[in-house]
């Protein structure tokens, strides 16, 4: 299989750097994850050759990638779960020491931008399960290479060390192939396939009004001189919480973490200060009450708080400092928009320092040893 890529991806194409001209990219790149592996309808899922019956006899998924992939690979282990597939996701570098022994009907999925990151080579090569295969952004990869099968992201080329859009693409890929498992595995299409595949066919729309926004570059203003930056959320917005934090310790070298919103009471509480900003996920469904319970746990402790969240935001601004929107989806995609307004929080506020943000100081695109 190849995959078109369009010679002019390579060059800054008029940005200054590298990183935001990959997230300005983000509307194409998941246009081509999605485009032709589902329709508006929302029925078909057609993933290359994985064709229906693919996964028959599969019960369980173990996820493995590191760094960004890994907040991938959680937001998979989500949205799997949320579909009857029972799913974990592992750090590679930890998979060989802490899983339980697989058993037959295990599939190991590897997540890789690059395909040739060292321990998710090593997590691949110590896994005893039946089937391996690997989502990744590079055809001929190592990991490619090493694993039963392949499901290209078409993400399309990424310089900047700091990965953005391969985790939309991974994550917009993943969902057709959790769809797609579920199918085989459980019987039958989820039952709200149709909504969510063809909120899945209007991201990439909606990505486009994310970063014609501007929005996040007044909140990185805001926020120029706080103390430690803090991200949480639940379910996929707990991955996009921990993926945020990533984005900004990386680029901007100020101390960022993410949390569950949950864990917040049962200790990194103690740290939320009136210079401890928080960015709180809204998923948009059910959970998010709760979300805007521990979000009042953070403003009585005084810690100004930014919700990124989607569709109608007027009860949530009195509650919260400021609103960073994003167009209002399905539940279990509004996390990809939220990123993409924490991928230009991270980019903005690295610049007002002067970072080196498409190499940034003791990181690699790859690591390979
Ligand atoms: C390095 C990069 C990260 C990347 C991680 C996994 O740490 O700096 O941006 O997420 O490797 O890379 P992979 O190519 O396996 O997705």
């Amino acid at each position: 299989e190849t995959v078109d890529w369009d010679p002019q991806d390579t060059g800054k194409g008029g940005y200054d750097h590298y990183m935001l001209k990959e997230i300005n990219e983000q509307p194409t790149a998941l246009g081509r994850s999605v485009s032709g592996r589902t329709d508006s309808g929302g029925e078909e899922v057609d993933l290359d050759g994985f064709l229906p019956g693919s996964f028959d006899g599969i019960d369980r998924v173990h996820l493995v990638a590191m760094g960004t992939s890994y907040h991938a690979a959680m937001y998979a282990e989500s949205l799997l779960a949320r579909r009857g597939v029972p799913a974990r996701a592992f750090m590679s570098s930890e998979y060989a020491g802490s899983t339980p022994p697989e058993e037959d009907g295990t599939l190991v999925i590897a997540i890789s931008q690059s395909g040739e990151t060292a321990d998710t080579i090593a997590a691949v090569r110590a896994a005893s399960a039946e089937r391996t295969m690997v989502a990744t952004n590079v055809v001929g990869s190592s990991l490619t290479r090493e694993c039963d099968d392949t499901l290209l992201v078409r993400a399309g080329p990424e310089i900047g060390v700091a990965a953005t859009k391969s985790f939309s693409a991974q994550v917009a890929t993943l969902s057709l192939l959790a769809e797609r498992i579920r199918r085989d595995a459980v019987g039958d299409p989820s039952p709200d396939a149709a909504a969510f595949l063809s909120a899945l066919t209007r991201l990439p729309d909606q990505v486009r009004r994310v970063v014609e926004s501007g929005a996040a570059e007044r909140i990185a203003d805001a926020f120029a001189d706080s103390e430690s930056y803090f991200f949480i959320g639940r379910g996929p917005g707990h991955a996009v919480a921990l993926e945020g934090a990533l984005k900004f310790k990386e680029i901007t070298y100020e101390h960022a973490e993410g949390f569950t919103a949950a864990e917040l009471k049962h200790g990194p509480l103690a740290l939320v200060t009136e210079e401890t900003p928080v960015f709180a996920v809204f998923n948009g469904g059910t959970d998010d009450t709760e979300t805007l319970g521990n979000v009042k746990e953070i403003r009585a402790r005084g810690g100004p708080v930014v919700a990124v969240a989607g569709g109608e935001t007027s009860d949530l601004a009195e509650t919260v400092d400021h609103v960073l929107s994003v167009p209002s989806t399905h539940p279990e995609l509004a996390g990809v928009l939220a990123n993409v307004q924490l991928q230009l929080v991270a980019y903005h506020a690295a610049k007002q320092r002067g970072r080196a943000i498409d190499k940034p100081r003791n990181l690699a695109k790859s690591v390979t040893v």
